[in-house]
């Protein structure tokens, strides 16, 4: 029996193995690693199903090239580089990979906030460099984490992981949201900015795209003020990075505790220069645990699709 076609847009190589899984049973067309896209478009023409990764996307274009087209499947949470509108307008169903990656994804908020607040990576260079054997210097104090206030932009699955964690820690927490939870024990605040200058540490875990670009802007990071620390494990794109830069520089914004950047890979080399900035290459995700339990989702979605089965985690596209 011919195996199924797939048009691969992105390596899932973060996944130990899900590559040549793939390969294994399926047919499948790469397009991260083709010197002529046009040509291998048109050998995935017949192709009912993309696989990709948060990273890589799907572009409109891509999905004109396949009139057969019917799935995507995305390796990650956030689809924010999907083109949603274009796969709506040709029903074409996508899927992604939520609630597996909550707890790893807000454990990493939680190390970012902790490692610039109390200095660890800092603390780390100044033992490797002999620095406190050879008593040059000392370390910076550090600011307390337990008992602070922590603001969260986005209280959804993520966003509620990383509040829990809250509680562990004796904060007080509030959120924004474009509308109150009413499922929730948290405090609600209304304006963004007020809620920045309410909060000691203020993480983003909202959603990228459109709706939520450059959603902290200058006045909600100056809000947060030169004692407060912004921690984004959502996408880049959210923050005005130039401003935040800026702020950092300037001492009005304390820290900032960073998985994602506007441009990435690039990293703004201002920020690479910082001591009170912790930064992180895109990795909330990436623990074996949670990278296999996200390949076990897009494996699932397949079969459900090729055995003519509901998908297990449809996003909604309209
Ligand atoms: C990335 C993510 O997929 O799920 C998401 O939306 O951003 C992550 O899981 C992963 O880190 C690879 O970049």
């Amino acid at each position: 029996m011919s195996k199924p076609k797939i048009l691969q847009i992105g390596s899932l190589g973060g996944s130990p193995g899900a590559d040549e899984y793939l390969k294994e049973h399926f047919d499948v067309i790469t397009l991260w690693d083709s010197d002529d896209v046009s040509q291998t478009l048109r050998n995935a023409a017949d192709a009912e199903v993309v696989v990709t990764s948060a990273i890589h996307g799907c572009k409109a274009e891509v999905m004109e090239a396949l009139p057969k087209l019917k799935l995507i499947c995305n390796w990650g949470v956030g689809y924010d580089t999907i083109d949603i509108d274009a796969a709506a307008k040709r029903s074409i169903a996508v899927t992604n990979t939520p609630e597996v990656l909550n707890d790893c994804v807000a454990d990493e908020a939680w190390g970012l906030m902790i490692a610039c607040a109390r200095h660890i990576p800092l603390g780390d260079r100044f033992v490797r460099e002999n620095r406190w054997e050879n008593h040059d210097g000392v370390m910076p104090l550090g600011t307390r984490v337990s008992g602070k206030k922590l603001g969260i932009i986005g209280l959804g699955r993520i966003g509620m992981a990383i509040a829990k964690r809250g509680h562990g820690f004796d904060m007080q927490v509030a959120y924004h949201n474009r509308s109150a939870r009413t499922d929730v024990p948290y405090t609600y605040m209304d304006s963004l900015a007020g809620l920045a200058q309410w909060a000691d540490f203020l993480v983003v875990a909202t959603v990228g795209g459109a709706s939520t670009k450059k959603l902290v802007d200058r006045e909600v990071l100056a809000a947060l003020g030169p004692n407060g620390y912004i921690i984004n494990i959502a996408r880049g794109p959210v923050i005005d990075e130039a401003a935040m830069v800026q702020l950092l520089q300037s001492g009005e914004l304390g820290g900032a505790g960073l998985d994602v950047f506007e441009n990435e890979p690039a990293v703004p080399n201002e920020l690479k220069r910082m001591d009170n900035v912790v930064l992180m290459p895109h990795v909330g995700s990436a623990t074996r645990e949670t990278r296999e339990a996200m390949f076990e989702v897009v494996t699932a979605n397949l079969q459900a699709f090729f055995g003519g089965k509901a998908l297990v985690t449809p996003v909604a596209t309209s």
